[in-house]
């Protein structure tokens, strides 16, 4: 399924849901960004699925943003600006994604380089999530193209923070071929280093 088309069903499900419960219960069964790997597309592992693809749908919109802001002619302007928009709606399900038992070696078979400091540091991970949407919604309101170029770095910031507090890598899960990850979280401050 190409990207944008994947993204505005999730907003249409995020649009949907009346309570953030319901909101979560949709919407780890619908993104599929990625190519699904879970059996059950309600169970654990679909957390974890659904967080990695929302994660690189970010990347991706704010990769294009961080090229393409600068140099925008009017079009292309409106254009990343509506992918700021969808980094918004993706960035609200953040805390959504990560209920207990998803962490790291909670499932057989699945990788996760989320760290354990999630859950016991909840109320921290909570906070940076918050400040990530917030930086989300100003970048998506941002009224020129030098506006949005210098709020896109400064969500970047937030997205670096996060990893460097929340992200783990566990050399031995990443034998099999970390692939893009390695690259991706290089750009944005990730800890695969
Ligand atoms: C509140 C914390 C938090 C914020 C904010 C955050 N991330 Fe992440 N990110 C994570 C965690 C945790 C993982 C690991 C998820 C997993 O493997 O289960 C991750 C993983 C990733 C990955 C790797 C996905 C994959 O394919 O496995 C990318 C790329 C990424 N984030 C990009 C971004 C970008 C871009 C932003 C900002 C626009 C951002 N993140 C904001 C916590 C965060």
């Amino acid at each position: 399924m190409p990207l944008r088309s994947a993204i505005c069903k999730v907003i249409l499900v995020l649009g949907l849901g009346s309570g953030a419960g319901l909101v979560a219960q949709e919407l780890a069964p619908t993104i599929s960004i990625a190519p699904k790997r879970t059996a059950d597309p309600t169970g654990p592992e679909a957390y974890v699925d659904t967080r990695q693809s929302l994660m690189a749908a970010m990347q991706e919109l704010g990769v294009r943003i961080d090229l393409e802001a600068q140099t925008a002619d009017e079009a292309t302007f409106v254009r990343l600006v509506e992918d700021a928009e969808v980094i918004a709606a993706l960035m609200r399900s953040v805390p959504l994604l990560f209920p207990e038992g998803t962490g790291p070696h909670q499932l057989p078979g699945v990788t996760t380089h989320a760290s354990p400091a999630i859950w016991e540091e909840r109320d921290r991970f909570e906070v940076i999530s918050a400040n990530a949407l917030a930086a989300a919604e100003t970048l998506m309101l941002a009224p020129d193209r030098a506006a949005l170029f210098a709020r896109f770095e400064e969500l970047e910031t937030i997205c670096t923070a996060c990893h460097t507090e929340f992200l783990e890598y566990d050399p031995f899960e990443g034998m099999a071929g970390a692939g893009p990850l390695d690259e991706a979280l290089f750009e944005f401050g990730g800890s695969a280093d």
